[in-house]
């Protein structure tokens, strides 16, 4: 690969990197420039984010525990950060790249995210979290491979595929950002893409894989959109389901996938049908208007154009979120497939494990003065100047945010009551935890926790109570990142806080996030050690208050 180059260091690099890499593993370095361009997802050429010249970005293709480097040339007009969904950071929340955590590249500058993938496997994405960046590109797949020795619970594909999915619109992102600012929604989007293209069924296409028959081939699908969920399919071919945000699972075969905003997973498709074209199929859930965009396949060999009939979509409304939350149940770890563990507690027996904190959060829709504000609990959250995590690690804490400013329950009328302030809980260093989503709006909620992974034991009708408990999967929940949260519905996950850090629990949905849905947990060692937690990398950036102070003690 042109921008993807390896190199595997031994010894002599050692006492630089010490404090934030394991030594022995190798390393991937990556040079991106961050530009503008044109291209055309929807058909009509406008600006979008590319990194080095392409939408998607690269793929960082990678194996657990690589040191992944990347050098990021912002030659943007804004300031610009980018953060690793799902990839947990462990003890160095440092290079998370929300605004809770860096201080942001500034325009012809060039910043060098350093971290390991330590123990994780799967398919995850970055994207950016400055202004709205999100909407305009920067989006790509980080995928990890399993270590040589470890086994993996299926055989080695004959090829993998990079998939990004998401709703796209024309509306520039500057514009996009300029309606929540005035309190506007982004309103819907004018289409799907699959990688940067959306073709129509009919309209002769490029292929854009290639199929030999009788090979199996992996897809590593991530929906990167801004607030659609989607369904996907494959004219003619079934997929086996084997990894979800970074868990091997029960290996089941599915007609069709629905993939909410922020989660990725990985199915294998057999090349097994008479060889001519085929239809990737993807289509939009729950909106009022079905989207739908294709990309073809080819079968090398193979004649005839696709069929024009496409599968048909999952049933929508009522009938629809039960379809959803049934395949939802469906999901299973794999306990025997020796897939990295989840957490260094190696909770496999997590059902077992006393909850020492619950924490339920309602989501809100709320108008202040008239403008659009999206809350937790009652607090819409809105990032200071200056980084929370940076404010926090130089003492600046009680001057620049109050903590737990929302209580563990929602309070009463949550709905009608919002304030907007930095919206920070102080974790305690590993807790078990359990967390309840509950959703009383009638549009769909995809929440995403950084810096760990949950088990997401439930997904239900209704309101939550703590009877609710005896449904919970307590054997083989899958251990991911995020959880979708149905109209009406609420979603319960359980994870022990054991890595350190400042770490964002957010809505996936873009325009959410922008308006406030989202907090921070703060969770910090009793001990400041280096055991638990890096210190701040002399290369971070700094900015806010803090830009000119001396760096405090390190930890040992
Ligand atoms: C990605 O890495 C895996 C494992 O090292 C390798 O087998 C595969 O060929 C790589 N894929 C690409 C596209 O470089
Ligand atoms: C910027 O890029 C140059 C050239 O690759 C590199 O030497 C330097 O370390 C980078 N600076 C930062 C802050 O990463
Ligand atoms: C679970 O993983 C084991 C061990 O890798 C594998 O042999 C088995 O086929 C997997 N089970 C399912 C149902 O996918
Ligand atoms: C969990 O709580 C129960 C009841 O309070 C107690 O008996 C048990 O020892 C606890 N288990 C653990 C592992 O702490
Ligand atoms: C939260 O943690 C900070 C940093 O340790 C501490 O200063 C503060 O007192 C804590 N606040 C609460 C309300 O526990």
């Amino acid at each position: 690969m042109m921008d993807t180059l390896k190199f595997v260091f031994f010894s002599a690099f050692l006492s630089v990197t010490l404090t934030l890499v394991n030594a022995e593993d190798p390393y991937i370095f990556n040079e991106w420039k961050v530009t503008y361009g044109t291209i055309s997802p929807l058909g009509v050429p406008q600006q979008v984010i590319l990194i080095n010249g392409k939408f998607p970005g690269p793929v960082i293709n990678c194996t657990s525990n690589n040191n992944i480097l990347v050098n990021v040339f912002n030659n943007l007009d804004e300031p610009f950060l980018l953060t690793w969904n799902g990839v947990q950071h462990r003890k160095n929340s440092w290079v998370d790249g929300t605004p809770a955590t860096m201080c942001p590249i500034q325009p012809g500058t060039n910043f060098t995210y350093k971290f390991q993938v330590k123990d994780q496997i799967g398919t995850y994405y970055y994207f950016p979290t400055t202004a709205l960046h999100r909407a305009a590109g920067g989006i790509g797949v980080l995928q990890v491979h399993s270590r040589p020795l470890i086994p993996v619970p299926f055989d080695n594909p004959a090829d993998e595929f990079a998939v990004v999915v998401g709703d796209w619109f024309k509306k520039g992102h500057k514009s996009m950002k300029n309606l929540l600012d005035g309190g506007n929604s982004i309103g819907r989007p004018d289409g799907l893409h699959i990688n940067g293209k959306s073709a129509q069924v009919g309209a002769p296409a490029e292929p854009s894989w290639t199929f030999e028959a009788g090979k199996i081939y992996r897809f590593r699908f991530c929906n990167a959109g801004m607030r659609t969920s989607v369904n996907f399919r494959f004219q003619g071919h079934d997929m086996k389901l084997v990894e979800l945000e970074g868990s091997h699972l029960m290996q089941n075969d599915y007609m069709s996938m629905d993939l909410h905003v922020g989660q990725c997973m990985s199915v294998l498709v057999a090349a097994d049908q008479p060889p001519k074209d085929y239809y990737l199929v993807v289509t939009s859930r729950f909106t009022k208007t079905l989207l739908t965009t294709v990309a073809t396949i080819r079968y090398t060999g193979g004649n005839g154009p696709a069929s024009p009939e496409l599968p048909p979509p999952p049933p929508e409304n009522t009938a629809g979120v039960a379809w959803s939350i049934n395949q939802f149940r469906t999901f299973r770890w794999n306990l025997t497939a020796s897939a990295a563990r989840p957490n260094p507690q190696g909770s496999y027996h997590y059902g077992q494990i006393n909850i020492t904190r619950t924490m339920k959060f309602v989501n809100s829709r709320n108008y202040i003065d008239g403008k659009l504000r999206f809350a937790l609990n009652g607090v819409s959250h809105k990032d200071p100047p200056t980084p929370l995590k940076l404010s926090e690690y130089f003492g600046l804490a009680e001057k620049e945010f109050k903590y737990n400013l929302i209580p563990d329950e929602p309070p009463p009328e949550v709905e009608k009551n919002c304030k907007v302030a930095p919206n920070v809980l102080n974790a305690t260093f590993r807790n078990f935890v359990e967390i309840i989503f509950e959703n009383r709006e009638n549009t769909i909620q995809s929440y995403h926790l950084d810096g760990y992974s949950f088990f997401a034991v439930a997904i239900e009708p209704g309101r939550w109570s703590p009877e609710k408990r005896k449904n919970y999967n307590l054997e083989d929940a899958v251990s991911r990142h995020t959880v979708p949260v149905f109209p009406g519905c609420w979603a319960a996950v359980m994870t022990t806080l054991d890595n350190a850090g400042m770490w964002s629990l957010r809505s996936e949905m873009w325009e959410r996030f922008y308006l406030g849905q989202q907090l921070y947990f703060s969770v910090l060692s009793p001990e400041k050690s280096l055991r638990d937690e890096y210190n701040l990398p002399e290369t971070s950036l700094l900015c806010g208050v803090v830009s000119n102070l001396p760096r405090p003690a390190p930890y040992v």
